[in-house]
């Protein structure tokens, strides 16, 4: 049976770091309150100018680099993003360019928080049906939708992301052993962007009333996140004969240490076996996901082989969990 294989992984993040401090300036909000309630003590920011394809190609370029993988050899592009670069091309299109990718096609994924997972299976199944090398990018610039005077939101998103390299393998160590994926559309009054889609097109209206950022509910986006990240998580274990002990790294969703800390503790991992890196990055949406990934490797926290579950919870509602065995590393 041919696996989808994770062969290398690299992320970027902007320069610029937003503190809790620099947010004290600019809302009415405080340290304490940000760091007790959400985990969260820096973010990163693009700079003006810099958009999902620039980050992603960053990212992407390192990737090659670091695996030895020609640009021209990359058959295909998935990018999970809610920030794409522009409603359309698609992001994928535009990297595919900047990249000089002159075999490849792609796609841009609409999955939120959610969307890596989602990119993840979609990549594994091109895999499994004769591609060789799919490059899949979670990635988002949440600061081009943040209201930076709603202390709501602005104190929760960050900018970045990263890329994986899948190829394919026969090697039962290695790659994508099984994923639950659901999306659950009554979640969508929860969280959204009332305006710029084809219901509620950009008038000055729309731009007036502030309806081109992030809307939250955050209560109720809590309740499902905590108790469905966690499900989900437990039961592809449960599916697969594994216990939570026989996991090397869990990588949850960042969205807040506290929904990870509930999550984490319902599906019984202990704390070292959990990536936390919200307090670094705060919630980057679908760049999450990599940026860990990559964290994780990059600290030898895992070695090729290793037991990895990815699990996260978003807009739409979306959620879900992929099990996998990092590597076989590809290095050039
Ligand atoms: O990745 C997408 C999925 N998103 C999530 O998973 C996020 C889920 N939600 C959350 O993480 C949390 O609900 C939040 C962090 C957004 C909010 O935390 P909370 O503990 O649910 O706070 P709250 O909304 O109940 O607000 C408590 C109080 C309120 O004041 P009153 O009404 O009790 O007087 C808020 O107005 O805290 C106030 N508040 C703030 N205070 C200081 C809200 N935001 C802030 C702030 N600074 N930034």
């Amino acid at each position: 049976m041919i696996r989808a294989a994770i062969t290398g992984v690299a992320s970027y993040v902007p320069e610029k770091v937003l503190t809790n401090f620099d947010l004290e300036k600019m809302v009415d909000t405080n340290d304490e309150w940000i760091v007790s309630r959400t985990g969260i003590r820096e973010r990163r920011v693009a700079a003006k100018g810099e958009a999902s394809s620039d980050m992603s190609v960053k990212a992407i370029t390192k990737l090659l680099e670091e695996t030895g993988v020609k640009a021209e050899e990359i058959d295909a592009i998935i990018v999970a993003t809610i920030t794409p670069d522009m409603v359309f091309p698609s992001t994928a299109a535009l990297i595919q360019e900047k990249i000089g990718a002159n075999k490849a096609w792609g796609y841009d994924l609409s999955g939120a928080c959610s969307g890596f997972l989602f990119a993840l299976k979609s990549g594994a199944a091109l895999i499994q049906t004769g591609h060789k090398k799919v490059i899949v990018v979670g990635i988002d610039t949440m600061s081009s939708i943040l209201d930076y005077t709603d202390r709501n939101t602005c104190i929760l998103f960050g900018d970045g992301g990263g890329a994986v390299l899948l190829e394919p393998t026969e090697d039962e160590n290695y790659g994508i052993i099984d994923e639950i994926l659901l999306i659950d559309g009554s979640g969508a009054d929860a969280l959204h962007m009332k305006a710029g889609g084809s219901r509620k097109p950009a008038t000055h209206e729309t731009v007036d009333a502030r309806e081109h950022y992030i809307y939250q509910d955050g209560k109720s986006v809590f309740k499902r996140a905590s108790i469905d990240m966690a499900n989900v998580s437990l039961e592809i274990l449960e599916k697969n004969d594994f216990k939570a002990e026989d996991v090397d790294i869990f990588i949850p969703h960042q969205a807040n240490k506290r929904i990870i800390d509930m999550a984490a503790r319902r599906a019984g991992f202990k704390d070292n076996q959990v990536l936390l890196n919200i307090d670094k990055y705060g919630n980057t949406t679908g760049g999450t996901l990599p940026l860990g990934l990559d964290e994780v490797v990059r600290e030898k926290r895992i070695k090729d082989g290793d037991l990895v579950l990815l699990a996260a919870f978003g807009a739409g509602y979306t959620w879900g969990s992929v099990l996998l065995r990092y590597g076989p590393s590809r290095k050039a």
